[in-house]
C-alpha cells in the first residue's frame, strides 16, 4: 500500500467514524462496492427470458444469523406477549432475550436490560445503551453513566438505592437517537419493567426518554425539576424529567439546574416507616 492508499484509507475511515459506522458487524469485510458492480453487470446480461421480466431487486445485506426482520405492528404485538407473560423481572430479561423485533438488536454486541437494585425505590430511564454500555452489557457505565453515578453520589444514592434502564435496550449505530420504531417496540418490555419493579420514584434522563414517557415534545429545558403524576406500567407514578449527564459533560454551566433537581429529588424521598 503506497503512502497516498493509505492516507485515503485513513480519510475514508474517519468519514465512516464521523458518520456513526463504528462497529464491526461481520467477521470479515464485504467489498459492498464489487456486489453491486456484479449485480448490476447480471442485470446487464442478455438474458433468454421474456424482456417484460421485471429485472431482479437488489438483495437486502444479510441480517446477522439468528436475527428475524419483523414487521413494526408485528414486533409490537409480540413485544407485549412476551413482556405480559412475565412475572419476574428475571423472566422478563429473559423475554427480552429472544424478542428479536427491535432493529437495533441486529447491530449491538450485547442487551443492556438494567443496572442497579430490583427492590430499588427509583427508576431512572435514559435514552439508550453507548458503545461502552453496549461493550458490557450495562446501562449508563460509560462517561455519562460515571457522572450519573457521582450525582447520584451527592444525595447519598448508590447502586444499591436505584434501578437503572434505557427506553431502547441496544445501542443505536453512531449513538443517535432512537427513532420511533425502535422505541415502540421496546416500550411494551419497559412498561411491564416498570410494573414488576413498581417503583415510587421516576426519573426520566434527558429529552427522548422524557418525550416517551411523558408524551410531549417540549423541550427538556422546561420539563427538567418538575414533578408530574403520570400513569406508567399500569399505575400513577411520580415522575421528574432531569438533564442528560452527556449533556451536562458537554454544558458545564447547567449543572446547577441538574444540583437544584437532585435536591429534590432528595427531599421527595422521604424514609420509609
Ligand atoms: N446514555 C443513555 O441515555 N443511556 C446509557 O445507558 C448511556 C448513555
Amino acid at each position: 500500500m503506497t503512502m497516498t492508499d493509505t492516507s485515503s484509507a485513513a480519510a475514508l475511515l474517519d468519514w465512516y467514524r464521523a458518520m456513526g459506522v463504528d462497529e464491526i458487524i461481520e467477521n470479515a469485510p464485504v467489498n459492498w462496492f464489487e456486489a453491486a458492480a456484479t449485480a448490476k453487470a447480471s442485470e446487464q446480461q442478455p438474458s433468454n427470458k421474456s424482456s417484460r421480466q421485471p429485472a431482479p431487486r437488489e438483495q437486502p445485506a444479510t441480517p446477522r444469523p439468528g436475527f428475524n426482520n419483523i414487521a413494526p405492528d408485528e414486533a409490537v404485538m409480540d413485544a407485549r406477549k412476551r413482556a405480559s407473560k412475565a412475572k419476574s423481572l428475571e423472566e422478563l430479561e429473559t423475554a427480552l432475550a429472544g424478542f428479536d423485533g427491535c432493529p437495533l438488536k441486529a447491530t449491538a454486541k450485547n442487551t443492556c436490560f438494567k443496572r442497579g437494585n430490583d427492590e430499588a425505590r427509583i427508576m431512572l430511564i435514559g435514552e439508550g445503551p453507548g458503545r461502552d454500555e453496549d461493550l458490557r452489557g450495562l446501562p449508563f457505565v460509560g462517561r455519562a453513566g460515571q457522572l450519573l453515578d457521582k450525582m447520584l453520589g451527592a444525595i447519598s444514592l448508590t447502586e444499591k438505592d436505584v434501578y437503572i434502564t434505557n427506553i431502547v435496550y441496544w445501542r443505536p449505530p453512531g449513538n443517535r437517537t432512537p427513532s420511533t420504531q425502535e422505541v415502540e417496540a421496546c416500550l411494551p418490555f419497559l412498561n411491564r419493567q416498570v410494573e414488576l419493579l413498581d417503583p415510587e420514584i421516576i426519573v426520566l434522563i434527558g429529552g427522548p426518554a422524557s418525550h416517551t414517557l411523558l408524551g410531549t415534545n417540549e423541550g427538556i429545558t422546561r420539563l427538567r425539576g418538575k414533578w408530574r403524576d403520570t400513569e406508567i406500567g399500569g399505575k400513577t407514578r411520580r415522575v421528574m424529567p432531569i438533564l442528560h449527564p452527556a449533556y451536562l459533560l458537554r454544558t458545564p454551566a447547567a449543572k446547577r439546574h441538574a444540583w437544584r433537581d437532585l435536591l429534590s429529588l432528595k427531599a421527595a424521598l422521604k424514609p420509609r416507616d
